[in-house]
């Protein structure tokens, strides 16, 4: 296992204090939430099932025999625990690398804990050093990436990727995201926008980061 995937297993098996007996646990996507999915599968009868934010991991959770749930039929959820692409010392996040953004902020919306895991190659001052995705409707692609270039973005099209959802995903570049609410707000309002990858208004709410010398745990 290389130095990351160690860190990332390191906060994933941290995250696992959060898992109450009887939960439904609303599950990210991705290879650090790989990682709380397995340690999971060692508590799978104790806890009542999953809430699943894409089909990759749907499938890893039914493989490690724990039950996938529709969130129309759990409610809210007690704990949501997913990685990210970027977090800010202040539980600000950019996610969507892995293309799972929209059921990941819906997961995140319904859930009243919502516990982000990182290495700390993750953590920014400033959000926008990796591009920003957007999860577009297909023949809003050009529409949106012409608005995209308008607030100072460079948006490319991450050809031959179809989201679960059926959308194309348009990543930003360039961004300086000094006011992340604001910008998640102008970009959820362009017509043609699913999703953009910012976790501004409802940000994480403990970040768990593995570094070198052990984990730092941040919270709201
Ligand atoms: C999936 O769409 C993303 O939001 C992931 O949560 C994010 O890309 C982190 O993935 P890794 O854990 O693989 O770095």
């Amino acid at each position: 296992m290389s130095d990351a995937d160690e860190k990332k297993r390191r906060a994933a098996l941290a995250a696992m204090e959060y898992v109450g007996h009887g939960m439904v646990v609303g599950v990210g996507t991705g290879s650090t939430v790989n990682h709380f999915i397995d340690a999971l599968a060692g508590r799978r009868h104790d806890i009542a099932g999953a809430v699943s934010s894409s089909e990759a991991s749907t499938r890893r959770l039914r493989d490690a025999g724990i039950e996938v749930m529709e969130l129309n039929s759990t409610g809210d959820l007690p704990l949501y625990v997913d990685g990210a692409d970027e977090a800010t010392p202040s539980l600000q996040l950019i996610k969507g690398g892995g293309g799972a953004l929209t059921r990941e902020k819906i997961v995140a919306a319904a859930s009243r804990k919502f516990v982000c895991i990182v290495d700390d190659s993750k953590v920014v001052d400033v959000l926008g050093r990796f591009p920003l995705p957007v999860e577009v409707i297909p023949m809003a692609r050009s529409l949106v990436a012409r608005q995209l270039v308008r607030l100072g973005g460079q948006p490319v099209w991450r050809e031959g990727v179809v989201t679960d959802n059926g959308n194309v995903i348009l990543d930003v570049h360039n961004l300086e995201i000094l006011d992340p609410p604001a910008l998640e707000s102008e970009i959820n309002q362009l017509a043609g926008v699913v999703t953009v990858g910012l976790f501004a208004r409802r940000p994480a709410d403990v970040l768990i980061v593995a570094g070198a010398d052990g984990l730092q745990t941040l919270s709201r």
